[in-house]
């Protein structure tokens, strides 16, 4: 079982190593972060953003929740999204969401009154709105489908969000996409989803309308 005097000594072995083959690393760092990108995914333990992406250290703004929500009611995201938008001016905007998602798969049982069922009525909304489609899926597709639904219907909050619309208005480029990743092989897959205006988000109602 790990202790935490062995993650202190990993700690104490990791940073000794980045000193070692980057002598100035956190001298350039400790005053500020240019992250180029904010990633909004699930608390999940098996994968992070930063291994999905292999980016450097530095380079991804993170928000985790169950269920990679984007709640236009939270304190906690709206302050996360501001605060890379407005001050650290990320490019880029991930909502990242996995097959398999425990979340996903409580919100499709009944909901309780255990803070867990509540944050997770956000997704039950959901899959009641795509009710009719999801039920002609056996289990596990229909599993995986509602995790596909939940990344759209969460990149759909964000650009309906006024910290971003207010950005876009001011020409800021701040791109918005929706990722999912298989938690069989870690393969990551775009949902279709990118939105880099309020253009092109109108866009995409007006092709999708019924
Ligand atoms: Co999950």
């Amino acid at each position: 079982m790990i202790t935490i005097s062995k993650m202190l000594e990993n700690n104490r072995k990791w940073s000794s190593q980045i000193t070692k083959t980057d002598p100035e690393y956190f001298l350039r760092t400790a005053d500020n972060q240019t992250p180029e990108v904010l990633w909004i995914g699930c608390s999940d333990s098996r994968v992070g953003p930063d291994q999905l992406v292999s980016l450097p250290m530095g380079s991804v703004f993170v928000h985790r929740n169950i269920g990679n929500i984007f709640a236009t009611n939270d304190l906690n995201c709206l302050a996360v999204l501001e605060y890379a938008v407005d001050e650290l001016k990320v490019p880029n905007i991930v909502v990242c969401g996995h097959y398999r998602c425990g979340g996903v798969h409580a919100a499709m049982q009944h909901s309780g009154i255990q803070p867990v069922d509540l944050w997770l009525d956000q997704i039950r909304f959901i899959y009641q709105n795509h009710a009719t489609k999801l039920d002609q899926l056996d289990g596990d597709e229909r599993w995986n489908r509602l995790a596909e639904i939940n990344v759209e219907a969460q990149v759909h909050n964000i650009c309906r969000n006024t910290i971003v619309r207010e950005a876009w208005k001011r020409g800021q480029d701040i791109n918005i996409v929706g990722l999912i990743y298989d938690v069989h092989d870690g393969v990551l897959k775009q949902l279709g989803l990118e939105f880099n205006s309020i253009d092109s988000w109108r866009d995409y109602y007006k092709k999708t309308a019924p």
